[in-house]
């Protein structure tokens, strides 16, 4: 049974046209004027995108002392009614364990995804097991990205010497680094001072982590990454010191990328200076909101180039955990909500503002992941030969966004409230209509791992760069050359 988009314009990350898709099973066949398909999904005054890549998901992820809220059941239900179809997650070994024993635990979480789907691993210590694993992990397992958080001092937190150590490797073995970019020594230290003088509600987890300290850990992982050879891409920016630090990197020619969240870029810090406890603690997510100067400073990004991806973190829990930390702002499970609101929201505040062209929107909430994370062109394409997870985009749908009917399973939306302009009419998950404009029609474990290679070309090219400019010794005459 062949399927033919019919009637839309095409827009990708570089083009907009006007021609059918022609897909036949799980893969695009044709595309032109006029093609012939079993069935016809009309798309008449709609857009014809690649489907949504959210690079950063954390779904069911053991964390502070419980699991996220989404599994990768609702999750990706959430992500597809969105237009998003495929999430990459984030394995998160505990420090204690070995990063094959947590794949394998997340492989079986996510046999339930209904989008496809790929995953980063977390390196949450250092030692020579995680050392070899690196290489059957990158070599055998399908994953190149691999995720250090420089916050969460005394769970997840890995220090500079244990960072650079795992870059090294990374940039033999042609994967990429990723950083949570927060410096976790100094909010340690500040959480606990602002604990002891009676600071305990949720505004003081932003007091706790301002942008400054988000700016040094950017800038120390961006020196760490250029000393180590490796690109490195800077998950959850969200503030002008952090923003700043990757432009002037990349002016410099180092492949750093940048990662805004859609809840950055539209919510800012007073939401914290909510009287509602409740209201304020479901916010609570690290980096905190930021003000207006810090959003702007992320919106100019992504039109400037010099931040590539826009991502959700999507990372959720239900008042009762939030509640876990009633008293204690240390202990309120630290993430927000967004895989079914993003591109609707950029959408309707980037394109119909004007502050990104279609085509922007394409490269940044689909293609230029797929790029760097080397999944291009089977992913973020609209190309013969492609998975056809395509989103055929209706810029006139209209909804206002409300936890009443969305897919996720908490009770509350950071966006209630929130009205958008531009949604789905179909979402396709490889030549599947899995969402037909309010209806689901998805399927649990329908789903794939999407494995991807080492060595990107950036990764190539800056190991032979590394090559000519590593240091050499000096031969003088009468020296030899090893010590006596
Ligand atoms: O607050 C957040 N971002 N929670 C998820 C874990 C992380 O740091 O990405
Ligand atoms: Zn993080
Ligand atoms: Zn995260
Ligand atoms: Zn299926």
């Amino acid at each position: 049974m062949s399927k033919v988009i019919k009637g839309g314009t095409i827009v990708t990350a570089d083009l907009t046209y006007e021609a059918d898709v022609l897909i036949e099973g799980e893969r695009i066949v044709a595309i032109g004027p006029d093609l012939k398909g079993d069935e016809v999904l009309d798309a008449t005054g709609c857009y014809v995108m690649p489907g949504g890549i959210d690079p950063h998901t954390h779904l069911e992820m053991p964390f502070m002392g419980t699991y996220s809220a989404d599994d990768f059941d609702s999750g990706t239900r959430a992500g597809l009614a969105g237009g998003t179809t495929m999430v990459v997650d984030f394995i998160t070994p505990r420090p204690d364990e070995s990063m094959l024993s947590a794949l394998q635990s997340w492989h079986n979480r996510a046999s339930r995804a209904n989008s496809d789907y790929s995953f980063h691993m977390c390196v949450t210590s250092w030692n020579r097991e995680i050392f070899d694993e690196m290489k059957v992990i990158i070599e055998e397992k399908g994953i190149n990205s691999f995720k250090h958080f420089m916050a969460y001092k005394g769970s997840l937190m890995v220090d500079d010497d244990e960072m650079f150590q795992s870059f090294q490797r990374l940039a033999e073995l042609g994967g990429l680094p990723l950083v949570h970019a927060e410096n976790g020594d100094v909010v340690a230290q500040m959480q606990a001072k602002l604990y002891a003088e009676g600071n305990t509600g949720p505004e003081a987890h932003a007091y706790s982590r301002p942008p400054e300290v988000e700016g040094e850990a950017t800038n120390r992982a961006i020196m760490l990454a250029d000393m180590a050879g490796a690109p490195l891409y800077v998950v959850h920016t969200s503030c002008e010191q952090a923003h700043e630090a990757i432009r002037r990197a990349r002016q410099k020619g180092m492949r750093v990328y940048g990662e805004p969240l859609i809840q950055h870029l539209l919510l800012d810090d007073s939401e914290y200076a909510n009287p509602d406890w409740d209201h304020s603690a479901a916010r609570v997510m690290s980096p905190p909101f930021r003000n207006k100067l810090h959003q702007n400073s992320l919106w100019a990004g992504l039109a400037a180039g010099s931040l590539s991806c826009v991502a959700t973190d999507h990372c959720t829990f239900t008042i009762a955990q939030k509640r876990n930390g009633l008293g204690d702002f240390r202990k309120i499970p630290n993430g927000t909500g967004g895989l079914e609101d993003r591109m609707p929201l950029l959408w309707t505040y980037g394109v119909r503002t004007g502050r990104l062209t279609m085509n922007e929107f394409v490269a940044v909430t689909s293609t230029n992941s797929a790029k760097i994370l080397n999944m291009y062109p089977r992913k973020g394409a609209v190309l013969v030969g492609a998975d056809a997870d395509l989103v055929v985009w209706d810029p006139k749908r209209s909804k206002v966004i409300s936890p009443k009917t969305q897919q996720s399973v908490i009770e509350y939306n950071v966006f209630d409230g929130y009205e958008v302009t531009g949604l789905p009419r179909f979402t396709l998950s490889r030549g599947k209509v899995v969402v037909e404009e309010a209806t689901m029609k998805t399927e649990e474990g329908h789903g794939k791992f999407v494995p991807r290679k080492p060595f990107t070309a950036v990764a190539k090219a800056l190991g032979q760069w590394k090559d000519i400019v590593s240091p050499r010794r000096v031969e003088r005459a009468g020296i030899p050359a090893t010590g006596i």
